[in-house]
């Protein structure tokens, strides 16, 4: 390896174009993001010349403890370093064993077991499955706008046909609701209870409610009373009620999971991203003891859900250090304190600047949303040609700048959209949450006199996908 990094390094992106995903290198490059990136520390990237960028993707969300984390790559290194007996597969382990045990310890009392696995998607994966198998009904129902990975599964509840087309059919019982609507939800639920039994299309009883507590696309927050009443109407209905934690999860919204924020008790938690400190691929699920025995009911069905490397080793061990970084360095009630301050310094932007509509955010998940400036005048025009010719195109004003000329990493929340998100590591300094906020209103200000010149990029970039995944 110290061979390839030292004599390969500059060659990435003429690999990606041969052999990766060259429409991606051209996404890279026609922003100019197309840096030779050597290094991660804390909350920065480090490019080749040694410059220093803030980084609010945190690799979508994966470096909540921080990039290379000392603990963790540790607890990586010791447990290779121990040889152990990974993956006996017809045998159990203790590294994945103890996660569980720790990850139940700070659950709420609804879930009792743990499902491993590598990913958010296969978290989500298995939870439809659970939910299925255990309540022996087919439908299930998601918010509008969600995002919960893109395997087949997840893809038939994800709220964006950009991301749908071409890859149908999907899973068959799979069908929105609108985020936020308890009404709507209780319509949806209530249907099956009329519609024909077997029907595996889009009728039958509901099998779960799939939901992010905050939507990751967008960083829409739930209205007040909302996920409680999605819960309830859930336990009334026999749905079980399933809250995808992947990305608002261990410590993301300014508590170890968002749902405490409302004292919820879903049947099943999923988890992944930032649960191993964003070295190795992690997911898990937590799943009632009654979800949990409805699926695994017998030794013949003992593995009838799972993965090769499901609870291995590696993951385990940087899991296990994450939750201890978390709470040696407090690192929860810094994002709830971070976050709140990063709120407190742009919510004024909403009535400094007529283009920002809206600040939003939960600890440390952070979105702007821009709008049009007032009818009748030139600007105007110029935003309407340009959103016209490529929704979304304005937030690439903001996202642009702060890269170039603040050295700040951030990303539009979700395609055609004018919201951009940030998610810093939680371990990022309180100076760099004000460094940003000040970057943020320079470039809104800059942004808001509309050059002309945006006209020209924004029919330029029409058709090209410029938006960073979700
Ligand atoms: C809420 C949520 N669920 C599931 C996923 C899918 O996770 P992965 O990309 O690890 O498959 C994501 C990824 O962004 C997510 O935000």
């Amino acid at each position: 390896m110290r061979e390839i990094l030292a004599h390969r390094t500059g060659e990435e992106m003429a690999l990606n174009d041969a052999y990766l995903n060259p429409q991606l290198g051209r996404i890279v490059r026609t922003l100019g993001l197309d840096r030779t990136w050597v290094a991660g520390e804390g909350a920065h990237l480090i490019d080749s010349e040694g410059n220093r960028y803030l980084d609010l993707l945190s690799g979508y969300g994966v470096f909540a403890i921080g990039r290379n984390h000392p603990e963790a790559i540790a607890a990586v290194r010791d447990t290779m370093a121990a040889n152990t007996a990974n993956l006996p597969q017809l045998g159990v382990t203790l590294l994945s064993g103890v996660l569980a045990e720790q990850l139940l310890a700070r659950a709420p009392g609804s879930v009792a077991a743990m499902v491993p696995v590598n990913s958010g998607t296969e978290a989500v994966e298995a939870a439809i499955k659970i939910a299925r198998a255990s309540t022996g009904r087919s439908r299930i129902l998601y918010a509008e706008h969600a995002f919960h990975g893109l395997t087949l599964g997840s893809l038939s509840l994800n709220g964006d046909a950009i991301f749908r087309e071409g890859f149908g059919p999907l899973v068959p019982g799979c069908e929105a609701v609108p985020f936020g609507d308890a009404d709507a939800l209780e319509r949806a639920l209530a249907r099956g209870d009329v519609a024909a039994r077997g029907d595996v299309a889009a009728r039958g009883e509901v099998a779960a409610f799939v939901v992010e507590p905050v939507q990751g696309k967008g960083v829409n927050l739930p209205p007040d009373g909302y996920l409680a009443a999605a819960q309830r109407l859930c336990r009334d209905a026999g749905a079980l009620f399933v809250c995808d934690e992947v990305q608002t999860g261990i410590g993301r919204t300014g508590r170890f999971l968002a749902l405490e924020h409302w004292g919820l008790e879903p049947d099943l938690i999923c988890l992944s991203k930032a649960l191993s400190g964003g070295l190795v691929p992690v997911g898990a699920v937590l799943v009632s003891r009654a979800a949990f025995d409805g699926v695994f009911d017998g030794m013949e069905r003992a593995v009838r859900h799972g993965s090769t490397f499901g609870g291995n080793d590696l993951a385990a061990a940087a899991a296990l250090a994450t939750l201890r970084v978390l709470d040696t360095e407090g690192l929860v009630a810094r994002a709830e304190r971070l976050g709140a301050l990063l709120l407190e310094l742009t919510t004024p932007l909403v009535e400094r600047y007529e283009v920002v509509s809206d600040v939003r955010g939960l600890g440390l998940m952070w979105a702007i949303e821009f709008g049009p400036p007032p009818e009748g005048g030139a600007r105007r025009s110029i935003w309407n040609a340009a959103e016209r010719a490529q929704p979304g195109i304005f937030s690439q004003l903001i996202v642009g700048p702060l890269f170039h000329d603040h050295r700040i990493l951030c990303q539009v929340a979700g395609h055609r959209m004018n919201v951009v998100k940030a998610l810093p590591a939680l371990v990022v300094e309180e100076q760099e949450i004000r460094r940003f906020a000040a970057a943020l209103e320079e470039v809104v200000a800059r942004a808001e006199r509309i050059p002309r010149a945006f006209l020209r990029f924004g029919v330029g970039m029409a058709g090209r996908a410029l938006t960073a995944r979700k």
